[in-house]
């Protein structure tokens, strides 16, 4: 628990790339220090930049609900995303960011030894993951990462679930995975 909340510090302290300019604040993540399942997002939106915390606007209270959906709560997962500041206007993190901030996700999941990744629409799947399949064709399959082939769900953005409602129902097919 000590080192998560230094490497959250080393996280709110970061000036290694660009978006730290436009932050309000770092976001590292939050949930279980020693959660069996993590979450990982793309990166904050407007309302995680404010209040510092991963998933808090309308695609949160979405993800609240699918959780709620599969019997748990936010305090019962680790959330977090690939970069942890918010890149201007809301657009896609550019791969050098997510390569600056990988380190950071790597010792989180070192440190919190989920037994199941989810990675939470494509920006987060394909880079990952390390492939550029259109999520459609990411999902429902087996994936794995790293060395210790931690097993990988690959599920919608909820962003994209609240544009198009009629695919929610397969979000929470793959969360019952
Ligand atoms: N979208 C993400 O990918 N992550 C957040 O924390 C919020 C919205």
């Amino acid at each position: 628990m000590a080192d998560l909340v230094a490497i959250h510090e080393e996280i709110n302290a970061c000036t290694q790339c660009a978006l730290h300019v436009g932050r309000t604040n770092a976001v590292p993540g939050e949930g279980s220090p020693d959660a069996g399942i993590m979450f990982i997002g793309e990166g904050p939106g407007f309302n995680e930049d404010k209040q510092a915390r991963p998933f808090v606007g309308a695609a949160g209270q979405f993800l609240n609900e699918l959780l709620a959906s599969i019997g748990l709560r936010r305090e019962d997962v680790f959330i977090t995303n690939m970069v942890k500041c918010r890149p201007p206007n809301n657009r896609d993190p550019r791969a050098d960011e997510i390569a600056e901030d990988l380190p950071y996700l790597y010792r989180q999941i070192e440190l919190v030894g989920p037994e199941l990744l989810i990675a939470v629409g494509r920006v987060a799947a394909q880079s990952l993951l390390g492939i550029e399949d259109p999520i459609g064709r990411m999902r429902g399959k087996a994936h794995y990462f790293g060395e210790a082939r931690l097993p990988v769900v690959v599920t919608y953005h909820p962003a994209y679930l609240l544009r198009s409602p009629r695919e929610k129902a397969k979000s929470w097919v793959d969360l019952k995975r």
